[in-house]
């Protein structure tokens, strides 16, 4: 199995648009060594190579699939590698990209759970829209384990589990999330049986999710924020990280800390990091502790095989 990352920031991307922090002026004008990053995207394809399964549609979709020629095989007049669409959640850094895929030649297989179902056909539509163009062919994500595939991607088994978060600001659930508004991925290669944990969102560890992380081979999980009060401190926002479903890398209870835990050969990947995050700057202190655990951070284009 291959799991090819495609975009490894948070909403916004980085640098981002509007934003003048540290990291971002410091990657546009040079002064930070740092690598731009797309928005939080992965894809995942079997052992034996063939279709992937596009793990959330980015804003940056469109750049994300010139940036992987992988995923356009160039079989026919009108082609794609993509086979599925899973969805993590119903955030807008990994669904507005489903509008940029409006020109599938057929509906679109998209697995999410029914509580990000209600939020794409409510608070905010994006399959209603799309079912005028390419339409879109429903599958659910039960939130009691089971695995599921997606069709034509062979070798490749899927659970879901759901973790602690926060839907998005449209979802008629935002003041009360209900289980199943942010879920964590298990992917498994059905012949290696190694797994991979995807968790770009992930507000508490809870014990579901960190049984999955203690027997995975590799973790790619909530990179977002440093801080607690990263966005605070910035003057950007008056929520602290955990307000938005978040668990920061710093602190007692954070990230690092849960990592420090797993076993010594779990291949620890920061993902979804959010661009006034340290650790983007790779001469930073913070960056500098991730390497003395262990830890990496995810880039666009990172590869890896299990
Ligand atoms: C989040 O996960 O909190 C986001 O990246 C929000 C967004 O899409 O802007
Ligand atoms: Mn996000
Ligand atoms: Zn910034």
């Amino acid at each position: 199995m291959k799991i090819r990352v495609l975009g490894s920031a948070a909403g916004g991307g980085f640098p981002q648009w509007n934003c003048n922090c540290r990291n971002c002026a410091g990657v546009r004008d040079g002064t930070a060594r740092a690598r731009a990053r797309t928005q939080s995207s992965i894809a995942v394809t079997g052992g034996s190579g063939g279709c992937w399964a596009l793990v959330n549609a980015s804003p940056d979709i469109l750049a994300q699939l010139r940036a992987n020629p992988v995923l356009q095989p160039g079989r026919a007049p009108r082609d794609t590698a993509i086979a599925g669409i899973v969805l993590v959640d119903g955030q807008i850094d990994h669904t507005a990209g489903l509008y940029m895929l409006r020109e599938s030649t057929r509906p679109w297989p998209i697995w999410c759970t029914d509580s990000a179902y209600a939020d794409l056909t409510r608070g905010n539509p994006i399959l209603q829209v799309l079912s005028h163009y390419c339409g879109v062919d429903r599958r659910r994500i039960d939130l009691d384990g089971e695995r599921f595939t997606v069709e034509g991607v062979a070798g490749v088994e899927w659970q879901a589990l759901p973790v602690a978060g926060k839907p998005a600001p449209y979802s008629p659930n935002r003041a009360v999330p209900v289980p199943g508004d942010n879920v964590a991925l298990i992917i498994t290669d059905a012949v290696t049986g190694k797994a991979a944990c995807y968790a770009p969102g992930l507000g508490a560890m809870e014990e579901p999710v960190w049984r999955a992380m203690q027997s995975a081979a590799c973790v790619l999980v909530d990179g977002t924020f440093w801080t607690d009060d990263e966005m605070i401190r910035l003057g950007f926002s008056h929520r602290r990280a955990r307000d938005i479903g978040h668990l920061p890398q710093s602190g007692p209870g954070g990230m690092l800390e849960w990592l420090e835990q797993l076993p010594a050969g779990t291949r620890k990947i920061l993902i979804h990091v959010n661009n006034t995050n340290p650790i983007l700057d790779e001469d930073s202190s913070e960056r500098a502790e991730l390497t003395r655990r262990g830890i990496e951070v995810a880039w666009d284009g990172m590869e890896l095989v299990l």
